[in-house]
């Protein structure tokens, strides 16, 4: 049975838990055989339609990947990047890194004007701004090596999306028509992406050179897309536009299969995503960092916990801009950071009653937060198989650049790197040498796809989100909110955030999110506290329930898949 998830239903699920228990509201979509978390109803059922088909829930993950970048454009994508972390049924782990790299002509220096001044506008919009796109490298690699189906199959939903249209969302309508001046500066881009009338709702949106990259990407793999005819496509787009990336970048591009970060927190196993991603490291240190405390009795939300949780945040992301960087470029101390030793002796200066600033400090200059578009999706299969990816084009609709001819956006994730030591980039995080540009490097990424086992060493959780600097801080909150909090993957993903990184010295927590005498107590203890605009994070997530459940049908009783939807985007589970 198919069902599709879309959150318009939240009334109803409300109405629904009046009648559940206290702690069971709301009541989480549920699956028995295979279940797909994203961000579009759409892709969702396009993984869905994999799994029907036989598929595993690695070619599930890379049908909702290429229905993403014809649903989702602001951050789906073929011209962005990203990180898959796998585990299979048997317990193996592994994850494919996709991330972007800079282009062979990119230069240290080469967004600072001559008085050697940060030129944000460089980095993050239009063609300097793009690094050598990753994910069809990565998504056909996980597919070759651990898919089930041909490639036509996994790829037939994403070009019938293209082909034949998707409805246009409240969100995507008002994103193209807010974007239209912004968009009428790339011509390419004003072609696909602008028409005279404003876009409405429910629309049906058509992309038919989109359809055709995606066939050839279809009938001839990664040599379309970075030897044939859509390299050359690129590469035009380029040269028209004054961009760095040639024939050769693209040729030489490869995605990497990496193992993953490994960590645990009360006797859960954690496996995530390692360098160039600093999510998987700084998810474990966070982790560790709290482990020593009985959060459990601390309380969610209560003023204790917060004042914790953002103290660890605030070091973690100390040690992320000093280290952190490329494996492949620079020597990043792992396994000291990822030990539990090393967090207590960093947070020895703790207490309960103030924080200390002189401790974990950062210098900077922050930029404001803009708009930001990222996307996680988790897939689980019948075998129990599981995949977390998160995807971006960095910024909302990346370079704000499309590809003449071959019809989707590229990344501006060149403004992932440091600029300049100490120099904030978008998501107003800082960093230094380690993270400085230099020709076919990974800029550092804060995304944290991420798969945990229980005690007994059965999956249990796959999870991630975007939101920029903020996506590790809310992958932390949902294993709080579920490993110590006790709540279901669904109220764990609704619960409020906070986020803190270091520098601003700022801690952020959502409009509305806690009591004012949380947010007062925290200020008596040395938090400068800002209700941050708008919201953390669109996580989606599975959580895999054992116990038997008298709702299951036969003979599905044994294990149970539950969908956090995140009511923060516009995402849908698909399950059956
Ligand atoms: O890799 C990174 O950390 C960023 N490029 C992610 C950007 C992001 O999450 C924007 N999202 N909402």
């Amino acid at each position: 049975m198919k069902q599709c998830f879309p959150l318009v239903f939240w009334g109803m699920l409300l109405a629904l838990g009046a009648s559940a228990q206290v702690g069971e509201v709301p009541y989480p979509y549920r699956a028995y055989r295979g279940l797909v978390v994203a961000e579009h109803a759409a892709a969702a059922a396009a993984g869905l339609e994999v799994l029907q088909r036989g598929g595993n829930a690695v070619d599930a993950a890379v049908a909702t990947g290429f229905a993403l970048a014809v649903v989702l454009p602001s951050a789906g994508n073929l011209g962005g990047g990203g990180f898959m972390v796998i585990r299979f049924a048997d317990g193996r782990a592994t994850t494919i890194d996709f991330r972007e790299t800079a282009p062979r002509a990119a230069t240290r220096d080469m967004f600072l004007d001559a008085h050697g001044r940060f030129v944000p506008e460089r980095s993050q919009e239009g063609y300097l701004a793009v690094g050598v796109p990753g994910t069809v490298a990565g998504l056909l690699l996980a597919h070759a090596r651990y898919g089930r189906l041909s490639r036509s199959e996994v790829l037939a939903p994403a070009i019938r999306l293209a082909e034949t249209g998707f409805q246009l969302t409240r969100t995507q309508a008002a994103q193209l028509n807010a974007l239209r001046t912004a968009f009428l500066r790339y011509p390419s881009t004003r072609k696909y992406f602008t028409k005279d009338q404003p876009f409405r709702e429910g629309e049906r949106f058509i992309q038919k050179d989109l359809a055709q990259t995606l066939r050839r990407i279809r009938d001839k793999g990664v040599d379309d897309f970075y030897r044939g005819q859509t390299a050359d496509l690129i590469v035009a787009e380029m040269q028209r536009g004054g961009g760095l990336i040639t024939h050769e970048d693209l040729a030489t591009y490869r995605a990497v299969e990496r193992p993953p970060v490994v960590g645990t927190y009360r006797g859960y196993r954690i496996l995530s995503m390692g360098p160039p991603s600093a999510g998987g490291i700084g998810l474990i240190q966070l982790l560790n960092a709290v482990e020593p405390f009985d959060i459990s009795r601390m309380g969610f939300g209560s003023s204790a916990t917060l004042h914790l949780m953002a103290e660890a945040m605030r070091c973690v992301y100390a040690d992320r801009a000093y280290w952190l960087g490329d494996p492949d470029f620079v020597t990043i101390p792992v396994q000291g950071l990822l030990s539990k030793a090393y967090m207590r002796q960093r947070m020895a200066h703790f207490r309960l009653e103030q924080t200390d600033t002189t401790h974990c400090r950062l210098h900077g200059d922050p930029l404001a937060f803009e708009s930001q578009e990222t996307t996680h999706y988790s897939v689980v299969d019948e075998e129990g198989n599981a995949v977390s990816v998160t995807t971006t084009l960095n910024g909302s609709y990346g370079a704000l650049v499309v590809v003449d001819g071959a019809g989707f956006f590229l990344n501006n994730e060149m403004d992932d790197f440091s600029a300049a030591p100490g120099v904030p980039n978008l998501y107003g995080l800082i960093g230094s040498e380690a993270n400085a540009i230099a020709p076919g490097k990974r800029m550092l990424s804060s995304m944290t796809p991420t798969i945990i086992e229980d005690p007994q060493g059965r999956l249990f959780l796959v999870l991630g989100t975007p939101g920029g600097a903020t996506i590790v801080t809310t992958v932390f909150q949902l294993v709080l909110n579920v490993i110590d909090h006790g709540m279901n993957i669904q109220q764990a993903v609704l619960a409020p955030r906070i986020h803190h990184q270091g520098w601003p010295p700022v801690l952020y927590y959502e409009r509305r999110g806690f009591p004012m005498d949380v947010i007062e107590n925290l200020k008596r203890r040395g938090w400068n506290v800002l209700e941050r605009e708008g919201t953390s994070g669109r996580a989606h997530a599975i959580q895999v329930l054992y116990d038997p459940d008298p709702l299951a049908p036969r003979p599905y009783t044994e294990r149970v898949y539950l969908a956090g939807v995140d009511p923060r985007g516009e995402g849908a589970a698909a399950g059956y």
